[in-house]
């Protein structure tokens, strides 16, 4: 059974065929059913220093019934019916742009992809007007990419529809984050008192600041690793300004490996950046997978049955070696289908076709 939704709602759902499950069991609510009673206040989602550990897990919680409808032979719902989401990309982009349209088009919702290459930002149309026209053509949420930090935040500032960083320069990519929060989740049974380790271009990595977020707010112990010049400054202990905790939560800081791995529960390797990388940072790429590539060898350091992550895209043979890399231990592939469930999720809640007020019937 499902609980029908109320008020607008409903009337842009369309019907109240939300999310059933393929065999719900006698007055079991699944997916939009329950939705009501999880945590959410965000109408974007820019980062995850400012959502709680409680709207996190509704994300995560979500997604575990977005994962059902997935795995259904027809998997399409109208959940998302009169839903429209942009996704405008300045950056490249091959499996989080993929991951939102579909994830909008399993939920019924309208996706359209605008090309920012081929669009009138090459006549000159700056980021607020782009942004703006695409609220003027009734969006409901606009999920972005682009090489400046702080981008999205700038447009949520002049959009009626919700603004979803999909990456920002080095600063921020909390979708990545919380569908590695999922599968570490899934794959493990929790995230609390886990050892996350992080190996590569951590300084440059939008992924990983994110990540320090989210598994910081879920309990998780986070070590980062990589060479010192590929590391965010002042992280150490003891070299941490007063107020350096805004900038990002205290995390253990190796330069050593072998150190790092030591009982790890799950290891992430990220990519080299070549793109955010002023020169210098790096003798040599044989140099750097010398020290710092993730090896069969090193990775047996880590706790029996650790898991090896990689946000893509990945440069096999310098920070991951390729037999690892598609490994018994690999679960790549996993991370980049509980993206679809998580940015499904995501786009549900956005909506507000689950939140507190829609559940009581506003209109
Ligand atoms: C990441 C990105 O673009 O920030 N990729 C991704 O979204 N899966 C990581 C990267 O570019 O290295």
């Amino acid at each position: 059974m499902t609980v029908p939704l109320t008020g607008r709602a409903a009337a842009a759902a369309g019907d109240d065929r939300e999310l059933r499950a393929p065999d719900p069991g006698p007055g079991e609510e699944v997916g939009a059913g329950a939705a009501p009673a999880l945590p959410w206040s965000q109408r974007h989602l820019l980062d995850l220093d400012i959502v709680s550990p409680a709207e996190i897990d509704s994300v995560l919680t979500l997604a575990e019934r977005m994962l059902e409808v997935l795995e259904r032979r027809i998997a399409r719902v109208p959940t998302l019916r009169g839903f429209t989401v942009f996704t405008l990309f300045y950056e490249p982009s091959t499996r989080t742009r993929a991951s939102f349209e579909l994830a909008g088009k399993v939920l019924g919702a309208d996706v359209v992809n605008v090309s920012p290459q081929s669009a009138s930002v090459q006549k000159g149309e700056s980021l607020v007007d782009t942004v703006r026209t695409l609220s003027a053509m009734e969006a409901n949420a606009i999920v972005m990419r682009h090489a400046s930090a702080g981008a999205p935040y700038l447009a949520a500032r002049h959009s009626a529809a919700s603004i979803v960083n999909a990456g920002d320069g080095a600063h921020a990519h909390p979708t990545q984050a919380l569908l590695d929060l999922f599968t570490i989740r899934r794959q493990l049974g929790g995230i609390a008192g886990r050892r996350v380790v992080m190996i590569g271009d951590i300084a440059h990595s939008r992924v990983a600041r994110s990540d320090i977020w989210g598994l910081t707010a879920m309990g998780a112990e986070v070590v980062i690793c990589g060479p010192p010049t590929l590391l965010p400054r002042g992280l150490r202990a003891g070299e941490r300004p007063e107020h350096a905790r805004e900038a990002l939560p205290p995390v253990r800081v190796e330069t050593d490996i072998r150190r790092a791995l030591e009982g790890a529960d799950v290891v992430m390797a990220l990519r080299l950046q070549a793109e955010r990388q002023q020169g210098g940072l790096l003798p040599s790429l044989r140099e750097y997978a010398r020290l710092y590539q993730v090896t069969a060898e090193r990775f047996a350091l880590a706790r029996p049955g650790a898991l090896l992550m990689h946000p893509g895209p990945k440069n096999e043979g310098i920070e991951i070696a390729s037999d690892i890399a598609t490994g018994d231990h690999s679960i790549i592939e996993r991370q980049v289908t509980n993206g679809v469930a998580v940015r499904m999720a995501l786009l549900y809640l956005l909506s507000g076709r689950g939140a507190p007020e829609a559940a009581g019937g506003a209109s």
